[in-house]
């Protein structure tokens, strides 16, 4: 059993979408996942609680029960929990990197997102837990060129010393749509820009936190995955 926690220290970057996408894309490739939503908020949960079929599995939780819920994960045979946290809450925050195989940041490219994560970056190399960032709203590229905000993102985020994931997320409405309908956007529509890049990204996560793609296929054949 893996732990990923969503952290960020910026309100809105995207940690519940990011998440719920995760979560959503790894439940479609026959992973048992669960969802610990340590948000007061409860976003992950409202959207996950909207879906009219199966899915990952959801407990409403805090940080000070994660160990627990991690142990009835292990003897429930959950191969993945996924943790999604608040952006003000410290000690929830805490709580979950301590819990965590992978620490993802999510983060805009903008200034004041990535000073903002310069502390939390520093607590996660501190405690010696693998991290990752993904850059989440970016704006797309334009014919193969990115934009001035995402290049000098880049160059910012080498302050943090975390290994960046190479797949951006940019923004776009079929994450926002997606949500909204209590799925993912790989479910939503297959043929989108939103879901190729939740496929590479899950692709990336499941290599560092697996090694290797689901012994059990894709049950909703559709969704591109890497055991095809
Ligand atoms: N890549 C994206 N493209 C378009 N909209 C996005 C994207 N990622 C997130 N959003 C939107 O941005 C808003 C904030 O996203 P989300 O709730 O996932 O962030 P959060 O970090 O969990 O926020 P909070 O700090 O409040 O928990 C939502 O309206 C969501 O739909
Ligand atoms: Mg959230």
């Amino acid at each position: 059993m893996r732990t990923i926690a969503v952290i960020a220290r910026k309100g809105g970057s995207g940690k519940s979408t990011v998440a719920v996408h995760l979560a959503l894309a790894a439940h479609l490739r026959g992973r048992r996942v669960l969802v610990a939503d340590t948000d007061a908020q409860r976003s992950a949960s409202q959207v996950l609680r909207g879906r009219g079929e199966g899915g990952p599995e959801l407990v409403e939780s805090t940080g000070p029960k994660l160990f627990a819920l991690q142990l009835a994960a292990l003897r429930g045979e959950v191969e993945l929990m996924i943790v999604d946290t608040p952006a003000v809450v410290e000690e929830e925050i805490g709580h979950a990197i301590v819990a965590a195989d992978l620490c993802l940041l999510v983060i805009r490219p903008t200034f004041l997102d990535i000073a903002a994560s310069l502390q939390t970056a520093e607590i996660v190399r501190r405690l010696r837990k693998p991290g990752l960032v993904v850059l989440n709203q970016a704006p797309s590229s334009r014919g193969g060129v990115e934009a001035p905000s995402v290049k000098r993102a880049q160059e910012a985020l080498k302050l943090l010393r975390l290994p960046v994931i190479p797949t951006i997320l940019r923004a776009r409405i079929s994450y926002q749509a997606a949500l909204e309908a209590g799925r993912s956007a790989e479910e939503l529509d297959p043929a989108t820009e939103a879901a190729r890049e939740i496929g590479d990204l899950w692709d990336f996560v499941e290599g560092f936190l697996f090694g290797r793609p689901a012994a059990a296929p894709s049950q909703a054949p559709q969704v591109r995955t890497n055991t095809a």
